[in-house]
């Protein structure tokens, strides 16, 4: 039976199954989801035995939006002696090992849930362990590689584990797929992590030098308290903070600041246009991606990073029908854009997408 697995937040599961069903039947590997709904992750059964090495290649987790992690399973390894899991691990390693790639990089992870957080002690002892008798069979490089192939074992149970690999273009970086980040002193929200995080794992170095010049111009529509105009007066920008409420005081001492109590609907840029807009407003999706699209298109702005509320139920019709009438009126300009959307670890029930206009 070919698969492979995906890290999702718990609850998101059907959302990413259905993801990955529309994005593999696109690659022609067809098959089916499987998940029990909490777990926090999904197994993708192929039908066909190849299909599952491809959507390795294929699938990039930073094109997956509900997707965390992403890795072709080789062995589901059930009832594991608990005094030897060393065994069967390295065994089925070896069995699918494949000596054109070296293996670089190592994961063993666990599940984002309260069932899986119990599993985290376990894995960062194992790993120790699989590590040193990896590289004592020339099973994986000395130095980690994160260019080479990856070898993930993902821990369900204390004795039961799913064993795979990945390739270096298409997986997370990052143990359990989660971008860690410590909370920036001085900030006055939480959400800061949200915009943070997109930043620096969304957009290329190259698109962050371009976006984030000192003496460059923000508006951040539903700014209050001023998570994100925390995060863009730290990278030098101007931020115009549109929000009936209240901005952070030590935000507005910088002289980066300007507060308009003002509708995020139908206010527009002081100077005319500006470099980077933001929005966190809590809307409809489809008014969100509205919105963002007349900035983008009249260039009021020339990028955009914005979040877009997630209802209880068909949350992956709801997004890509928004994104979907928005991307037409992009692809219908002379300037090209990038899209990437992606259910951050630091968003809650919402998605947070980027849109950078190419030059
Ligand atoms: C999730 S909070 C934003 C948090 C902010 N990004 C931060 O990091 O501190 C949403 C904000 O959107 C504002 N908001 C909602 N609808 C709005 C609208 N139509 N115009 C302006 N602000 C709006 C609310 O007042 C609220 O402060």
């Amino acid at each position: 039976m070919a698969s492979v697995l995906a890290y999702c937040r718990a609850g998101y599961e059907a959302d990413l199954g259905k993801e990955l069903t529309e994005k593999a039947t696109m690659l022609n590997c067809f098959g089916y989801p499987v998940f029990t709904s909490g777990q926090g992750y999904v197994e993708y059964i192929c039908h066909q035995a190849d299909d599952a090495d491809l959507l390795g290649q294929k699938l990039a987790v930073a094109q997956i939006i509900f997707a965390r992690q992403l890795f072709v399973v080789t062995d589901t390894l059930e009832s594991l002696d608990k005094s030897d899991r060393l065994g069967p691990v390295l065994s089925a390693v070896q069995e699918h090992d494949n000596p054109d790639m070296k293996n670089g990089m190592l994961f063993v992870d666990h599940a984002d849930t309260d069932d899986g957080k119990e599993l985290a002690k376990l894995c960062r002892k194992f790993s120790v362990v699989l590590r040193q008798a990896l590289r004592k069979q020339y099973c994986l490089t000395y130095k980690e590689k994160p260019d080479c192939r990856g070898i993930h074992v993902f821990f369900t149970g204390f004795d039961e584990c799913k064993v795979g690999y990945s390739y270096p273009e298409a997986r997370s970086a990052h143990a359990n797929g989660i971008f860690r980040l410590k909370f920036p002193t001085g900030a006055p929200s939480r959400s800061t992590l949200k915009l943070e995080e997109a930043i620096l794992t969304m957009l290329t170095d190259e698109e962050q030098e371009q976006i984030f010049r000192a003496g460059g111009r923000a508006v951040d529509l539903g700014a209050c308290p001023g998570g994100w105009t925390f995060q863009l007066v730290k990278r030098g920008m101007h931020v115009e903070a549109i929000d009936n409420g209240l901005v952070d005081d030590a935000l507005m001492a910088t002289g980066q600041v300007e507060h308009f109590a003002a509708d995020g609907f139908s206010y527009r840029p002081q100077m005319g246009r500006v470099d980077l807009l933001v929005c966190d407003m809590i809307e409809q999706p489809d008014r969100v991606a509205k919105l963002m699209g007349d900035w983008l298109v009249k260039q009021w702005a020339d990028h955009a990073v914005f979040n877009l509320k997630l209802p209880m139920k068909k949350r992956f019709e709801t997004v890509t029908e928004a994104i979907s009438s928005l991307k037409d009126r992009l692809d219908k300009l002379d300037d090209k854009f990038v899209l990437q959307m992606r259910h951050l670890y630091h968003d809650r029930d919402e998605i947070t997408v980027t849109i950078v206009r190419e030059t």
